[in-house]
C-alpha cells in the first residue's frame, strides 16, 4: 500500500483510526523524527513495522528544542527522500504538520519540564533543549494515540526512539512513567557505518578529513566496552588520552554512568574490574560539528 502523508493532527487521527479499521489491527506504533532520514531512522521505522499492524512516522522540525536560530534554519529539510525511505520500510502514514499545526498559538505557555536529568551531559551546553524536546514528544504522543478504531479494547500503542540519544531516551522513559502516559517505550540500538560512526544528520556536515578523525570516538568506546567485557578496569583515562590525540577532535565528556539516573560510575572505571550494567558516554566537537556516540555496557 502507499505511503500516506497528512499534515494536521485530526487527519492523522482519522487515517490512523481507519487503517487500524481496514487491516483489523491492534497495534499501532509511532517514531518521532525530525525528518533528513539515514539508516539509523530506517532501523526505527523496520523495528515499528515488524511489532505493530500500523505505523506512523511523525517528522517535525521542533523550534522548542533549538537554541540558536541559526541552527533551526540550517537543519536539514528532505521530506521527498524521508517519503521514499519510508515507503520502502512499509510505513503507513507520514504525519509532517507546519509549526502552526503544532503550536497554533505561538510558543506553548505550559510546558514539560525535564528536571535534574537533563541538567548533565548534553542539557549543560543546549540549556532548555531536553524541555523543549520532551514538550514536543508529549504533543506527538498524545495526538499518535490510537482510538478504539478496531475492536472493543483499546489498540496497543507503542513509540520509538533511538538508542544514540541516550539522554534523551532516558528523559522519554522517566516523562513516560512519572505522567502515566499509556504508551510502551522502545529502545532501538546505534546504527554505524561500516567504519563504525553513528549514524547523524549532523555527519553530512563532516569533511572527509573531519569523518575519519571522528572514528576515534566509536574507537574509545570500543576499547572501553572491550574491557568492560574482558572484566578489566575501564581505565576511561587512557581512553580520554585516545581521543585527545586526535587533533581535530574536541572533546567534551566521556563518562560512565548509570543508564537510568545517567549519574557516573566513577569508582567502578579506576582500578577495579568493571562489574554490573553501565553506558559509555561521548561527546565531543569534529571540527565544526558536535557529535555523540555511546555504548551499554554488561558484566
Ligand atoms: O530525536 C529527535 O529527532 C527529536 O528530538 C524528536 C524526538 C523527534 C523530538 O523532536
Amino acid at each position: 500500500m502507499a505511503i500516506q502523508l497528512v499534515t494536521t493532527a485530526a487527519g492523522l487521527r482519522a487515517e490512523s483510526a481507519r487503517l487500524l479499521r481496514q487491516k483489523g489491527g491492534t497495534s499501532q506504533g509511532l517514531v518521532p523524527t525530525m525528518g533528513a532520514l539515514h539508516a539509523g531512522h530506517a532501523q526505527l521505522a523496520r523495528t515499528a513495522v515488524a511489532q505493530n499492524d500500523v505505523v506512523v512516522v511523525s517528522i517535525f522540525v521542533n523550534p522548542l528544542q533549538f537554541g540558536e536560530a541559526v541552527d533551526l534554519e540550517r537543519y536539514p529539510r528532505t521530506l521527498e527522500a524521508d517519503l521514499a525511505l519510508l515507503e520502502a520500510e512499509g510505513v503507513d502514514l507520514v504525519f509532517a504538520p507546519g509549526v502552526e499545526e503544532v503550536y497554533p498559538g505561538g510558543e506553548p505557555m505550559v510546558r514539560i519540564t525535564a528536571g535534574p536529568l537533563a541538567e548533565k551531559w548534553e542539557g549543560a551546553s543546549r540549556p532548555g533543549h531536553f524541555d523543549g524536546a520532551l514538550t514536543v514528544v508529549a504533543k506527538l504522543l498524545h495526538v499518535g494515540t490510537p482510538g478504539a478504531a478496531a475492536r472493543s479494547q483499546l489498540p496497543d500503542y507503542r513509540a520509538y526512539f533511538g538508542q544514540k540519544d541516550a539522554q534523551q531516551l532516558a528523559l522519554v522513559q522517566r516523562m513516560v512513567a512519572d505522567l502515566n502516559f499509556p504508551v510502551e517505550i522502545v529502545p532501538v540500538p546505534i546504527v554505524r557505518s561500516a567504519d563504525g560512526l553513528a549514524l547523524s544528520s549532523r555527519n553530512r556536515f563532516l569533511s572527509t578529513e573531519e569523518h575519519e578523525a571522528a572514528l576515534v570516538l566509536s574507537r574509545a568506546l570500543l576499547l572501553i566496552e572491550d574491557r568492560a567485557n574482558a572484566h578489566e578496569p575501564l581505565d576511561l583515562e587512557s581512553a580520554r588520552a585516545l581521543v585527545d590525540s586526535q587533533p581535530l577532535v574536541q572533546l567534551d565528556y566521556f563518562e560512565v554512568v548509570d543508564p537510568h539516573t545517567l549519574e557516573p560510575l566513577a569508582e567502578n572505571c579506576k582500578d577495579t574490574p568493571f562489574r554490573g550494567e553501565g553506558l559509555a558516554l561521548i561527546a565531543a566537537k569534529v571540527g565544526p560539528v558536535r557529535l555523540i556516540d555511546n555504548v551499554p555496557l554488561n558484566s
